[in-house]
């Protein structure tokens, strides 16, 4: 079921629109950013492609923008997984905004319709664990653990890489935020 508008108290998450590409495309075409996106770097036309992917049923990206002043600064992982009433959860930010604790705003948000309102059962993230900001976003958020794949990432410049899966139950969700 794609988003239409979800609301927290810094920040709107809604679908990709078509002219979203511009600022997607300022934080994506940054090296810092996309260094553990197995893809790298966006083009032009790859932050336009992405963007058009992501705007209709199909989506598995969600836009976030500043309350404030509308600006959009990242994005959401939030689409099913391969197995029934669970779904994979990520982030990517502009680098001008890390570090005030946007990552998590969001996620918390995304969890919450998850599990409140779609009536998942269980929901997953994955993270290089050199990627330590990504790290401590899951462990923020509550969520387990539960593998440390090795070299399982081929990268385009032919590298292995190690990934650690997270994952947090509905049971465990509705547990620590009492509701
Ligand atoms: C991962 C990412 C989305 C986090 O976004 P964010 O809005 O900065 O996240 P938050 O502010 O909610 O939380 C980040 C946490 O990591 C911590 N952190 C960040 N860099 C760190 C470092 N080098 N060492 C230790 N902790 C670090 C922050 O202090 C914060 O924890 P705290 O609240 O306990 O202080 C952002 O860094 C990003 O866009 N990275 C590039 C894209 C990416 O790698 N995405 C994940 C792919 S798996």
């Amino acid at each position: 079921m794609p988003i239409k508008h979800i609301e927290t108290q810094r920040l709107r998450i809604r679908s990709f629109q078509p002219n979203d590409w511009q600022a997607v495309y300022d934080y994506t075409s940054d090296p810092a950013v996309m260094m553990y996106i197995p893809e790298g770097p966006f083009t032009p036309e790859q932050a336009k492609a992405f963007v058009a992917e992501n705007m209709g049923e199909q989506a598995r990206f969600v836009a976030v923008l500043l309350n404030t002043d509308d600006m959009l600064v990242g994005h959401m992982e939030f689409h099913p997984w391969f197995a029934p009433q669970t779904y994979e959860i990520g982030w990517i930010f502009n680098r001008a905004c890390h570090g005030q604790g946007y990552a998590t705003e969001a996620a918390v948000a995304l969890l919450q319709y998850g599990f409140e309102t779609l009536r998942l059962h269980r929901m997953i993230a994955t993270s290089q664990p050199e990627n330590v900001a990504s790290c401590r976003v899951m462990e923020k958020l509550g969520m387990r653990r539960e593998a440390h794949f090795q070299k399982c990432i081929r990268r385009p410049d032919n590298q292995w890489w190690d990934e650690y899966f997270y994952a947090v139950l509905e049971e465990e969700w509705f547990k620590a935020n009492d509701t």
